[in-house]
């Protein structure tokens, strides 16, 4: 069974309709659905984080890069995770009907989670949010994340290469065995640059050096950004200084999921003035400048 209900938003235009045209200035209207999905694959890919592949309907596999599905995870033995865990789309595959994560194994939901074989259902609801926006004009854009947000930002991967758009990826990690998405956007031909604690490589001032190369270099015409603070109040600081804009995926604490219940609320800079937005609702992801940390 599905429940599908319609998300009309005017903030901010997904990187490609369901029906695969770019980007096109009318409102975008996008379903939601709440149903049982196939787990296809669960597998580990490094000692954190586990890929989950699973069959889904058409209105599930059409999410874009950016959104997320607020997933029902299986009660772990001896825990019950209460309310849904909201997870971002690491792939979709619409010919195949299929859309896939990548999650950290944290608390229960993630714990139940990782309990999932193939042939198992899952309770997905989505896609959810607004997404990535990619501008025909850009040549080059520059992905910054770190953990999780690593696993957000892939889906840009391939959407940019579609749009001709060349991507370098400065990803972050505690250690580089713990680096995802790295071969995925390999696989898209973008440049991937790795900083990590354990090679002291990934503090904010290696990283704006890195980002200040590329910008001299003509190789970024726009940031995205997600899973870190620091690195995103660093995109800011350049950003301004010499104008290029931005777009920052954030994560909070989520509930319903649908822009109900006001629980993700939180304040960003509109032109100086402070305006509370829901995660869910009106991000996941935002314009870089007005997010605040
Ligand atoms: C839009 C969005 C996209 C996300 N995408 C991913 C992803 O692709 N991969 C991934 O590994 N994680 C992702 N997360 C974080 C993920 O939802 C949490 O890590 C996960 O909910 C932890 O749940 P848990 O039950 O295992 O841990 P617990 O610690 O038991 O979670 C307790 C509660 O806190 C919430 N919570 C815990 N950590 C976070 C967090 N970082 N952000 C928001 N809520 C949190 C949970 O939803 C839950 O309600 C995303 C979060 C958001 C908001
Ligand atoms: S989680 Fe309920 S409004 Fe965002």
């Amino acid at each position: 069974m599905s429940i599908q209900l319609d998300q009309a938003h005017t903030t901010a235009m997904p990187i490609a309709t369901a029906a695969g045209s770019a980007c096109s200035g009318a409102p975008w209207k996008a379903s939601i659905v709440a149903e049982l999905a196939e787990v296809v694959r669960n597998e580990a890919v490094n000692a954190e984080y586990r890929h989950l592949v699973v069959n889904c309907s058409e209105e599930a596999a059409a999410a874009q890069p950016g959104q997320f599905f607020q997933l029902l995870c299986p009660q772990p033995a001896g825990e019950q995770p209460f309310l849904r865990r909201p997870m971002s789309l690491y792939g979709a595959d619409p010919d195949r009907r299929q859309v896939e994560f990548l999650y950290k194994v944290t608390g229960a939901g993630t714990r139940g989670l990782d309990t999932l074989k193939p042939g198992d259902r899952l309770d997905i609801m989505g896609p959810l949010g607004v997404g990535f926006a990619l501008d025909p004009g850009w040549r080059h854009i520059v992905a910054v994340g770190r953990g999780a947000g690593l696993a957000t930002l892939a889906p840009l991967a391939r959407a940019a290469r579609a749009n001709g758009a060349q991507v370098t990826a400065v990803f972050s990690a505690r250690r580089p065995d713990l680096l995802v998405s790295v071969d995925l956007f390999h696989r898209h031909r973008a440049d991937v640059i790795a900083v990590t604690d354990s090679e002291q490589t990934s503090g904010p001032a290696n990283v704006e050096r890195i980002l200040r190369r590329l910008i001299a270099d003509g190789r970024c015409d726009a940031f995205f950004t997600c899973g870190s603070s620091r690195l995103m109040r660093v995109q800011q600081r350049l950003a301004r200084e010499v104008g290029l804009p931005g777009q920052v995926a954030m994560e909070q604490q989520m509930a319903c999921g649908i822009g109900l219940c006001y629980c993700c609320v939180r304040d960003f800079n509109v032109n100086g003035e402070i305006v509370n937005r829901r995660v869910c609702w009106d991000g996941p992801v935002f314009d870089l400048m007005e997010a605040l940390p």
